[in-house]
């Protein structure tokens, strides 16, 4: 479903993503693991063409990402949902407009039709009833929580989540891990998450892998990341 060929990415002199090649087969659920810095929401941003590569190749369900124009990049745009890492709300319409927002714009639905699906998608991230609140009277949290359902409301065939649970309490931590298995499990959806949160990988991902400083330095199933002797993946594994 996505497919990464001995990409490359560099800004200016510094070289961010080293020759990466990653394959990701449709319905699997990848954990992106790494330090800060080390080029994870760059890499998400080269799959929806927000950044070009330098080189190499990007295969999004069968479109070559690494060659489309910005005008054929909408293609992709409507079979890729991103969560972003910083939850970005309109300020100026409420949470029911903000979720609604994708829909309006991208799908011909009926009224009824989009409340059943704003409903439904804030319900999956455990915010029932707070369609008519305002985004300045949301704490961090719930509004990363309403980003995340805005972007599952248009039900896209693959996710990007960028750092999903960073800043989240427990509790809605295991409601947006739960979230990302029954999408992938019930409707196929194929996730890549960014994070930093190996026990939500371990207990979620089919696959992980591990970056270091932009280059891939271990990549495989849960169980080959807790037997592994590397010593990042070591030093992740002791938050856990
Ligand atoms: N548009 C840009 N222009 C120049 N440099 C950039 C740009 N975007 C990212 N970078 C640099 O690329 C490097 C990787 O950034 P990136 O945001 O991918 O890190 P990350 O792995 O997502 O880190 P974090 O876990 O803190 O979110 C950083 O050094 C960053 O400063
Ligand atoms: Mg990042």
């Amino acid at each position: 479903m996505i497919e990464f060929k001995n990409l490359n990415k560099s800004f200016g002199d510094r070289q961010i993503l080293k020759d990466l090649n990653i394959d990701i087969p449709q319905g699997k659920i990848v954990f992106v693991l790494g330090m800060s810095g080390t080029g994870k929401s760059v890499l998400l941003k080269n799959i929806v063409g927000l950044l070009k590569p330098d080189s190499g190749e990007i295969w999004v369900d069968g479109f070559p990402v690494h060659e489309m124009s910005e005008k054929q990049m909408s293609q992709v745009r409507k079979i890729c949902g991103m969560v972003f890492q910083q939850p970005a709300l309109f300020d100026f319409i409420d949470v029911y407009e903000n979720v609604a927002y994708g829909l309006r714009r991208h799908e011909r639905l009926r009224e009824e039709q989009i409340q059943e699906r704003v409903v439904e998608s804030l319900a999956l991230v455990g915010l029932k009833g707070i369609e008519k609140k305002w985004p300045h009277e949301l704490s961090y949290g719930m509004k990363k929580r309403v980003s995340l359902a805005r972007t599952v409301a248009l039900k896209p065939k693959i996710l990007l989540f960028d750092e999903p649970t960073t800043g989240l309490d427990p509790i809605s931590t295991s409601r947006v891990n739960e979230l990302i298995l029954d999408l992938s499990r019930k409707l196929g959806t194929t996730s890549i998450v960014v994070s930093h949160d190996m026990k939500s990988a371990l207990s979620v991902a089919d696959h992980i892998i591990v970056l270091d400083k932009g280059r891939m330095l271990s990549q495989g199933s849960p169980t080959d990341m807790r037997n592994s002797s590397e010593h990042l993946i070591q030093e992740f594994l002791q938050e856990v």
